[in-house]
């Protein structure tokens, strides 16, 4: 048998006509930049994640930076987010002249601590940029508590975390905004880079839609300094085709990680990521299924060589330690989980067979080992 990570061309092929149609439809009316297509999305995305207001970018990482510049953060501040994350957020909070400042994670799931939050804040502090890493949100509520304490903005970054939900309120309700990825292997992904962010609050809203389009307003005058962070009215439109079989894809990830948690969990030397039963607040939606394996390097190669594609995050490392970027912090946990951490294969083409196929020889990579 033969697993792969990504399947990306089955993707394309499983609603090729529509694709070709939608192509077909929007290249022949010409509507490329800021069309009707794009704020229709806008609106479905709104709608889908009940929030106010959905503005398409051209990434994820794009998304962050006007986040961060619609909140004002400046030169000297300093911004608090988990080393547990994708270099993007990092660089985000470094472009726009701030510093970022690692916290550490818990190890129950893997998340950005609130107690470690609460020991980094400084008088610079100016925002808590949460990551819901693998499509688990973070602990808002207690989140949203310690920045109220101490008048920090929260910037979300929920590139991986589309339709998850905590206490019954997707990405995007705690925060000031929330940024998402639709990079091809994410949940809901298009044909190359895309992303959004969204706010429930009508002037970070305004700003937002200024900072995407060179500051530019409704009327086409400039307000402010921005950049061009739109998302192709193309991409938009694919996009609005896929939303709608975003719940059902959602669904199909969710069955998966039920299969992996009842086959893996009397596995002693693996950590799973707490199931529902653990936390009920939390509705995960699984963009990854990362495990924390004792042996972790060899039961990779074992898989591999068993047809099973796996993949460590991040090239096995947490932000802090990218050498280059000569970055500084104290952060135990995390450095605890990269040692041990790797995706077991999650996409909506898995089959049932599959799934079982792979506990069977992960079972059997820890008899020997
Ligand atoms: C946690 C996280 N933040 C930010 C990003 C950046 O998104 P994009 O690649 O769309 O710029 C990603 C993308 O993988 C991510 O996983």
């Amino acid at each position: 048998m033969k697993i792969n990570f990504f399947e990306y061309k089955k993707l394309y092929n499983e609603y090729k006509k529509d694709f070709q149609r939608i192509f077909d439809d929007v290249c022949s009316r010409g509507a490329f930049i800021l069309q009707e297509d794009l704020q229709d999305f806008e609106n479905s995305l709104s709608k889908f994640l009940n929030i106010k207001y959905a503005i398409g970018t051209n990434d994820g990482t794009n998304a962050l930076i006007i986040g961060l510049l619609a909140n004002d953060i400046n030169y000297g501040d300093e911004v608090i987010l988990p080393s547990h994350t994708y270099i993007a957020t990092a660089a985000a909070i470094k472009l726009v002249g701030a510093k970022p400042v690692f916290a550490d994670i818990n190890l129950k799931d893997n998340l950005v601590s609130v107690e470690s939050i609460k020991k980094k804040i400084t008088k610079k502090t100016k925002a808590i940029m949460p990551v819901h890493v693998n499509g688990r949100i973070c602990d808002m509520k207690k989140i949203k508590a310690v920045a109220s304490a101490h008048k920090l903005k929260i910037i979300e970054d929920g590139a991986q975390s589309i339709g998850a939900k905590f206490e019954d309120k997707f990405t995007g309700y705690y925060g000031d905004c929330a940024t998402i990825s639709f990079y091809p292997a994410k949940i809901l992904g298009c044909f190359g880079d895309g992303g959004a962010i969204l706010t429930n609050n009508k002037s970070i809203y305004t700003k937002l839609y200024q900072l995407r389009d060179h500051g530019r307003d409704t009327k086409g005058d400039i307000k402010l300094w921005g950049t061009n962070a739109r998302l192709d009215n193309l991409q938009a439109a694919f996009l609005n085709f896929k939303l709608k079989n975003l719940k059902k894809d959602i669904n199909k990830r969710r069955r998966i990680a039920h299969i992996y948690d009842n086959e893996l969990n009397s596995i002693t030397n693996l950590k799973l990521i707490p199931g529902p039963k653990f936390k009920k607040q939390n509705y995960d939606v699984y963009q990854n299924y990362e495990i924390c394996a004792e042996n972790r390097d060899k039961l990779k190669n074992y898989l591999e060589r068993e047809g099973i594609r796996t993949l460590i995050q991040w090239n096995g490392k947490a932000v802090h330690q990218i050498k280059s970027l000569k970055l500084k912090a104290d952060v135990p946990n995390t450095v605890h989980f990269f040692k041990r951490c790797i995706m077991l294969p999650i996409h909506t083409f898995l089959k049932e067979k599959e799934v079982m196929y792979i506990c069977k020889k992960i079972k059997k990579f820890y008899e020997i080992h």
